[in-house]
């Protein structure tokens, strides 16, 4: 079992896209996956083809007992062995901190239910604030996501330091999986100059190959399926480089 949270500084790179990616990827070896929706934005719980739910994470946050995620967690349209904590709108109230166990609740309501899954994924919102230090609470591992643009080296090293500090203060067994590069365009000379400096930065950390950037991703979210279910020669490159991020988060 193994729990990951999506991360970035920014808004906007991917993080949702690699949650819904790596779903696809351990969909696709037929592992059981749980993906929790931690952003107010609920884009996740739109592109995962959710039934409808009365009780969310922002219900499970607030109540805080231990396992009681399991009372949000619904079945994704994908599939059988794909599972949904869906988020809302009010979530957005979550993202400060509030009383001496606000970071580690959501870390406490999984007790019992992220175990029982070969893979939880994290989606978290685009700021560091108080939703993402409960994800990287309740986390195994921190994937950082950025694209290839001009602020992608100061983004990723203030999301790496945010999950450092996350392991000191809330838990000691996270580790950053990576970062994945996502969005890539080769032929954009500047892409290639800010991939080649995020190597020479994290050498150990940036996933190969970074994800390209291609229209099947958006048509496959839009259609609420999984990219793996899309066929098309771009959602077939799309999908070797989720797969490899995967091995990577299963390593
Ligand atoms: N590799 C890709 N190819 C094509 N489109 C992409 C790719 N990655 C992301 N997108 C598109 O870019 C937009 C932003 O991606 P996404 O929602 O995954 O980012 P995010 O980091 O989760 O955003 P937010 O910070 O708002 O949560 C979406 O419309 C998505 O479909
Ligand atoms: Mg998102």
């Amino acid at each position: 079992m193994t729990t990951v949270a999506v991360l970035s500084l920014k808004g906007g790179v991917g993080k949702t896209t690699c949650v819904l990616g790596l779903a696809g990827a351990a969909w696709a070896r037929n592992l059981s996956v749980l993906v929790v929706d931690a952003d107010p934005q609920a884009n996740a719980t739109a592109a995962l083809d959710l039934p409808p739910h009365v009780f969310s994470l922002g219900d499970v946050l607030a109540d805080g007992r231990p396992g009681i995620a399991k009372e949000a967690v619904v079945p994704s349209g994908w599939g059988p062995r794909l599972h949904a904590v869906p988020s809302e709108e009010a979530l957005a109230h979550r993202n400060r901190p509030e009383g001496p166990d606000s970071a580690t609740r959501l870390r406490v309501s999984l007790t019992g239910v992220a175990d029982r899954y070969d893979l939880v994924l994290i989606d978290c919102p685009p700021s560091l604030d108080e939703l993402t230090r409960n994800a990287l609470a309740a986390a195994d591992g921190a994937l950082v996501v950025t694209e290839p643009g001009f602020f992608a080296l100061q983004g990723a090293t203030r999301a790496l330091a945010a999950v450092e500090a996350a392991r000191d203060s809330l838990n000691l067994r996270l580790r950053p999986v990576g970062i994945c590069v996502n969005r890539l365009r080769t032929q954009l000379s500047e892409h290639r100059y800010r991939l080649e400096e995020l190597h020479m930065a994290f050498p150990d950390l940036i996933i190969d190959p970074p994800i390209p950037e291609r229209s099947a991703v958006q048509q496959a979210q839009g259609a609420s399926v999984p990219i793996q279910a899309w066929p098309s020669p771009g959602a077939r490159e799309a999908v070797e480089a989720f797969d490899d991020v995967l091995d990577r988060v299963l390593r």
